[in-house]
């Protein structure tokens, strides 16, 4: 079977305290973490990656059970932190999602970044991006990190444009 080699790329930040703050568009509300959120952030999740780059690279995130089940990992990993995980309530509708965990380090790792496809371009992924820094901070940590496929030219000029610069680059192997 042929295995394709997605290159990707290891971002960091410093936290400091001082980045902007995490605002949002008038109308959007922020959804603090509860338990029985869990399948809302998988929703949301499948509707923002699915048909997206990152799900050829991770094709659980195409998929509504792949996604249940990443929750559920990312939610029973032992540095899980509410204080870094997000939903974006619009008047309509779940529509974006970040989650993070306390890596060895000790290190933020934000998990991943997801906008439903009609509220993109309205600052909302940036918000997220910020609002996980913030619960990062709070909770002690000084520096945070994420990886992104380089394809993904969208996201990476995102997380350049908050603060994150390029530590790394991987190549992820996928079958098929
Ligand atoms: C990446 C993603 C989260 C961006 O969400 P968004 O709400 O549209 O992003 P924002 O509106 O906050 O954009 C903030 C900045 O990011 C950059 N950006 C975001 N999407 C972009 C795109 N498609 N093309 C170019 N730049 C983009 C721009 O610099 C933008 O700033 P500007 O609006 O001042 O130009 C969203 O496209 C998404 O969910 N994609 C699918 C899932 C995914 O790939 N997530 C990232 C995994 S690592």
């Amino acid at each position: 079977m042929a295995i394709t080699y997605y290159k990707r790329f290891r971002m960091e930040i410093d936290l400091d305290g001082s980045s902007a703050t995490a605002t949002l568009p008038p109308r959007f509300a922020w959804v603090a973490w509860e338990e029985s959120l869990i399948d809302q952030h998988a929703e949301v999740k499948y509707l923002s990656f699915r048909g997206e780059i990152d799900a050829c690279v991770f094709p659980c995130l195409g998929d509504r059970h792949g996604c249940q089940r990443l929750m559920r990992e990312i939610r029973r990993k032992p540095g899980f932190l509410p204080q870094a995980t997000w939903l974006i309530a619009s008047p309509d509708c779940y529509c974006g999602t970040v989650q993070g965990v306390m890596d060895r380090g000790p290190i933020g790792a934000i998990q991943n970044v997801g906008v439903v496809p009609a509220y993109r371009g309205l600052g909302l992924g940036r918000a997220l991006v910020r609002k996980a820094l913030e619960g990062f901070y709070q909770a002690g940590l000084r520096r945070a990190y994420l990886e992104v496929t380089a394809e993904n030219s969208g996201a990476v000029l995102l997380y350049r444009a908050v603060g994150f610069r390029r530590a790394k680059t991987l190549y992820k192997a996928v079958d098929g």
